[in-house]
C-alpha cells in the first residue's frame, strides 16, 4: 500500500513548508491577494466554506491535491462507496452512504454504480418511520427515553437538539441515558410514569455493558411500578435482533454490520430523531446527507469540500504540527456537535498503525474539542488568542435563526465574525501601547502592560456557513464531517472504521468487577490494588 510520507508530494510539501509555509502570514496574504476570499470559498450542498483564513497558499493547496492523488484518495473513496471490504480488521464494508440513498437513486458516480442494499435499507426505513409516526400520534406516550452510548447516543442526542425547531417537543419529552453511572438513569426514572414512557434500547451489538445495565434497570423499574405491556413500552434498534428478542423486546428495527456505530444515526439508531421531528424531516436529513455524498463522490478534488477540509487537517497535523482543532458552532442547537465529532474523528482516526499493521511514522487524529459560541469565548478563547499553542478553529455560522430575537442573532453573528477576525488580525504591543488602559495597572510600566495586551494573530480558522439549521443542512453538515474524516484517514493509510482501542479497558473492567465484591487484589499493580481497596463499599 501507498505510504503518504514516501510520496513525492509529501517531500514537496515538506520543502514548501520549510521554505514558505511556516512563515506564511494571513494578514500579508489578504493584502497581497484581493481575490483571496473568493478564491478560497467553496460551495457544497447546504454548506458554504470560507477557507481563506487558513495558513494556505496556492502552492500548498496544489501540493496537497497532488498528495491526495498520489495516495489514491479517489480510488479509496470509490472502493468504500462501492461496498468493498475497506474495514479489513473486522472484514466489513462501510456503507453508511447506502442508508441515505433514495430508493432507486442514480449512482453516486460512474465509478461507483448503484447503491447496494436498497431494498433492505428502505424496508427498515419505512417500518421505522411508520412506527415513529405512530408514536408521535400516541398522546399517551409523553416521555421517550433513548438508552444507548457512543454512536448509539451521540448522533441522535445531537440531532434532536439541533432540530428542536422542527419538532413538536411540547407534546412529548425526549431523554437520553448513556452513562453506566446510575446517577444518569436513576433521577430520570424518578420523574417518569411507566404507562406514559417509551424506552428505546439502542445498541448495534446489544451487548454493551452500559446500555445493557441501563436497559435492565429500566425494565426492572417498569415492572416494579406496575408496567405490564413491555411490547408497547420498549423498542430496540440493533443489528442483534436475536439478543433484543431474548431481552423481551418485540418491536425491533434492525441494521447491518456495514454501518459503523459512529456512522449510524441514519439507520434505525435515528429512531429518536424521527420521533422528534417526524418522517418527512427525517427523510430531509437523509436527503441533505445524500447530496453531500454526491458532492464527495463526484466533485473535482479542488472543489470537493470534504476533501479540502481533510487535506488542510493533514497540512496542519503533519507539517505545522498542530495537535488539536477547536470547533465553535455559533448555534445553541449544535451544543452537542463537538462531543459528536470527538467520537467521529478520534475513534475513527486515533490510530498508530497503517492498514497493514505497520507502525506509522506520522501523527494522526488531532484532539477535537469545543463549545458553542459565544460560551467558549468566556472560557478558553483566552488560550486560543494568546496561548503558546496554535489551535485552528472551526466556526459554524447559521444565517437565519429559528427564533425571533433578531438583535440577539446579530450579536451572535458579530461575535462569530469578530473571533475569527481577532485570531487572524492580532494586535501588536505598539498598537496596545497606543490604547487607553481600562484598568489602573498601577505598578506596571506601560510597555510591559502592552505586551500582556498584545495578540500574535495569524491564527487560522475555517468558517462554515449554513443558510438555516434545517434537517437537510444538518444532514449535509454531518456527512461533510464523515467524509472529511475519511479523507485524512485515507491519506494516512489507516483503517478509520475499527476501534480496537476501546477493547482493553472493557476486558480489564470485566476482570475488576468481581474484585470490587471480594476485594481480591492478588496480581494487581500497586496503584490499582490500592485504589480498589479504597473504593470498595
Ligand atoms: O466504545 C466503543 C463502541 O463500540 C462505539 O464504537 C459504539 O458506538 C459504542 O461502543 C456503542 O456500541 P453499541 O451500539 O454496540 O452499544
Amino acid at each position: 500500500m501507498i505510504r503518504c510520507e514516501r510520496t513525492p508530494a509529501w517531500a514537496a510539501l515538506q520543502g514548501h513548508y520549510q521554505a514558505q509555509g511556516r512563515a506564511f502570514d494571513l494578514r500579508e496574504a489578504f493584502a497581497r491577494e484581493p481575490g483571496r476570499f473568493r478564491h478560497f470559498g467553496v460551495e457544497a450542498p447546504e454548506v458554504y466554506a470560507d477557507l481563506s483564513k487558513n495558513l494556505l497558499d496556492a502552492t500548498a493547496l496544489r501540493l496537497l491535491l497532488d498528495l491526495a492523488r498520489e495516495c489514491g484518495l479517489e480510488a479509496q473513496r470509490d472502493a468504500m462507496l462501492r461496498g468493498e471490504i475497506v474495514n479489513g480488521t473486522e472484514g466489513r464494508a462501510v456503507l453508511h452512504t447506502a442508508l441515505r440513498a433514495p430508493r432507486d437513486a442514480a449512482p453516486l458516480s460512474p465509478a461507483v454504480g448503484a447503491s447496494p442494499f436498497g431494498d433492505e435499507v428502505h424496508g427498515v426505513l419505512d417500518a421505522m418511520l411508520g412506527y415513529a409516526e405512530r408514536v408521535r400520534a400516541d398522546a399517551g406516550l409523553t416521555d421517550i427515553v433513548n438508552i444507548g452510548i457512543g454512536g448509539s447516543d451521540l448522533g441522535p442526542r445531537m440531532a434532536v437538539q439541533a432540530l428542536d425547531a422542527y419538532g413538536d417537543t411540547g407534546r412529548r419529552r425526549l431523554h437520553f441515558v448513556s452513562n453506566v453511572d446510575g446517577q444518569d438513569i436513576s433521577p430520570l426514572l424518578a420523574r417518569l410514569e411507566p404507562t406514559r414512557t417509551l424506552f428505546i434500547v439502542a445498541s448495534k451489538t446489544f451487548t454493551t455493558q452500559e446500555t445493557m445495565a441501563n436497559a435492565h434497570a429500566a425494565r426492572a423499574w417498569f415492572v416494579a411500578h406496575g408496567g405490564r405491556d413491555v411490547n408497547r413500552h420498549f423498542a430496540a434498534a440493533t443489528t442483534n435482533v436475536k439478543a433484543a428478542a431474548e431481552f423481551g423486546i418485540r418491536t425491533t428495527f434492525g441494521f447491518w454490520d456495514w454501518v459503523g456505530g459512529r456512522y449510524s444515526l441514519w439507520s434505525a439508531i435515528g429512531l429518536p430523531i424521527a420521533i422528534a421531528v417526524g418522517a418527512e424531516h427525517f427523510r430531509a436529513l437523509l436527503a441533505g446527507a445524500h447530496a453531500m455524498d454526491r458532492h464527495f463522490a463526484s466533485a473535482p478534488l479542488a472543489q470537493n469540500l470534504p476533501v479540502l477540509l481533510g487535506l488542510i487537517d493533514v497540512w496542519y497535523r503533519n507539517f505545522h504540527g498542530f495537535a488539536s482543532r477547536s470547533v465553535a458552532p455559533y448555534h445553541q442547537g449544535l451544543a452537542r456537535l463537538p462531543a459528536y465529532l470527538q467520537q467521529l474523528e478520534m475513534e475513527s482516526n486515533g490510530k498508530r498503525v497503517d492498514r497493514e499493521g505497520q507502525p506509522l511514522a506520522l501523527a494522526t487524529s488531532p484532539v477535537v474539542w469545543g463549545e458553542p459560541g459565544t460560551n467558549g469565548q468566556h472560557a478558553y478563547f483566552q488560550m486560543l488568542h494568546q496561548g503558546s499553542d496554535v489551535i485552528p478553529v472551526e466556526f459554524i455560522a447559521v444565517r437565519t435563526p429559528a427564533h425571533d430575537l433578531a438583535e440577539q442573532h446579530r450579536m451572535l453573528l458579530a461575535n462569530c465574525l469578530a473571533q475569527s477576525q481577532a485570531l487572524m488580525q492580532g494586535k501588536t504591543a505598539a498598537e496596545a501601547l497606543g490604547e487607553r488602559t481600562p484598568t489602573a495597572a498601577a505598578d506596571l510600566a506601560p510597555d510591559v502592560l502592552a505586551r500582556h495586551r498584545s495578540f500574535p494573530g495569524n491564527r487560522p480558522s475555517t468558517t462554515l456557513v449554513l443558510e438555516t439549521l434545517s434537517p437537510a443542512a444538518l444532514g449535509a453538515l454531518i456527512a461533510l464531517y464523515e467524509h472529511r474524516v475519511f479523507t485524512s484517514g485515507a491519506i494516512w493509510g489507516i483503517n478509520s472504521f475499527d476501534q480496537w482501542g476501546v477493547e482493553l479497558g472493557k476486558a480489564l473492567c470485566n476482570a475488576l468487577l468481581p474484585r470490587l465484591i471480594d476485594g481480591d487484589t492478588r496480581g494487581l499493580d500497586g496503584s490499582t490494588a490500592g485504589l480498589l481497596q479504597r473504593l470498595r463499599l
